[in-house]
């Protein structure tokens, strides 16, 4: 069991919706927020993948649960949330940390590639907080954190979709705050520096060379020399370093806080790492 600097059982009692929790960073975060008693409901298209971690986490003692949603469709992410409600009575937490990204040159892609990125990113977001709102309205509050990134505070080549759908989640983060105040909705974001998932790995993985082979090997030594060279605190993030922060938003500590993005990244931005080449 991991420690904590949280105390046992902070949230006893709680509910948190947690997108793409079945893998990577959801899936740190699924652990941290059970480990201090929350039932966790695990959401994303795979249903397999989320129930083998909800499996996991029960196994531990812990209280999980899993459901298959596409945060594309606004109607079955309204149908989940209806469920979670009926078996649960609540939602304290939704974070919404659902996301897809690759490489892709602008010039080149699809409207299809384009829309598939901000849709999972943007209107996911967007549809899952909307469909939350009554259910935390109607218990006298709840909180939001919005998963996000630092890549659009500069702008990053062969990253048009991703960084536009994570400046709008920004915009939504601040707007919604505002908005939602009167109903005692937090509405936060957190932007992480590179965390090696599998899901990174695969998004930003090299090109095979020419007989097809992927040299995982030159790829981990070239991530273990960049985090040594570019992030000032010399090691890459990883999945509990953003849940620490998701658990103190959503605690009373954070109970003044609203319409924040707080920077989780080793102090990666600032020390303004290279860009890939735009080509
Ligand atoms: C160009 C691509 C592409 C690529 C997919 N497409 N991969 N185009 N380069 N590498 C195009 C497809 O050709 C298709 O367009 C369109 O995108 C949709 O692809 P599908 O596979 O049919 O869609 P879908 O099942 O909806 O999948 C969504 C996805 C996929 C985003 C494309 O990659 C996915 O499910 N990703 C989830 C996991 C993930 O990406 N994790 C990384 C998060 S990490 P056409 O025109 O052919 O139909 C992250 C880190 C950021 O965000 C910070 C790093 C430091
Ligand atoms: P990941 O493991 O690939 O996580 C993405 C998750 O989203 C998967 O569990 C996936 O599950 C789910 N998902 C994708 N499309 C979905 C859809 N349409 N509906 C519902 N769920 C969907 O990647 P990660 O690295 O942990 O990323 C998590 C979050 O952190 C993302 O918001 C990402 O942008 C952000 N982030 C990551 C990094 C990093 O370096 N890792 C840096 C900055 C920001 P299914 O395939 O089962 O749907």
């Amino acid at each position: 069991m991991s420690q904590s600097v949280f105390r046992e059982g902070l949230f006893d009692g709680q509910v948190a919706l947690i997108t793409g929790g079945g893998s990577g960073i959801g899936r740190g975060i699924a652990d941290v927020l059970a480990s201090l008693g929350a039932h966790v409901v695990l959401a994303s298209r795979k249903l397999e993948r989320v129930e083998a971690a909800a499996m996991e986490i029960r196994a531990d003692g812990r209280k999980a649960s899993a459901v298959a949603v596409d945060v594309r469709e606004p109607e079955r992410v309204q149908s989940a949330v209806a469920d979670i409600q009926r078996a649960h009575g609540r939602i304290d937490l939704l974070v919404n940390n659902a996301a897809g990204n690759f490489y892709a040159p602008s010039e080149s892609l699809s409207p299809n590639a384009w829309k598939s990125v901000i849709e999972i990113d943007l209107y996911g977001t967007f549809f899952c907080s909307q469909a939350v709102l009554p259910v935390m309205r109607a218990q006298g509050g709840g909180s939001i954190v919005n998963i996000s990134m630092t890549l659009h505070y500069r702008g990053w080549p062969l990253m048009a979709h991703a960084t536009a759908a994570k400046a709008g989640i920004d915009a939504l983060t601040r707007t919604l705050a505002l908005e939602w105040a009167r109903d005692r909705v937090r509405i936060n974001a957190i932007a992480p520096g590179p965390i090696p998932t599998e899901g990174v790995k695969k998004a930003f993985a090299p090109p095979p060379s020419a007989d097809g082979v992927v040299d995982v090997f030159a790829q981990e030594r070239a991530m273990e020399s960049y985090a040594k060279k570019m992030i000032p605190l010399q090691r890459f993030g990883t999945p509990e370093d953003i849940a620490q922060m998701v658990a103190f938003l959503a605690s009373p500590a954070g109970a003044w806080i609203t319409g924040a993005i707080m920077v989780v990244d080793g102090g990666e931005w600032l020390a303004k790492p290279p860009m890939p080449s735009p080509r």
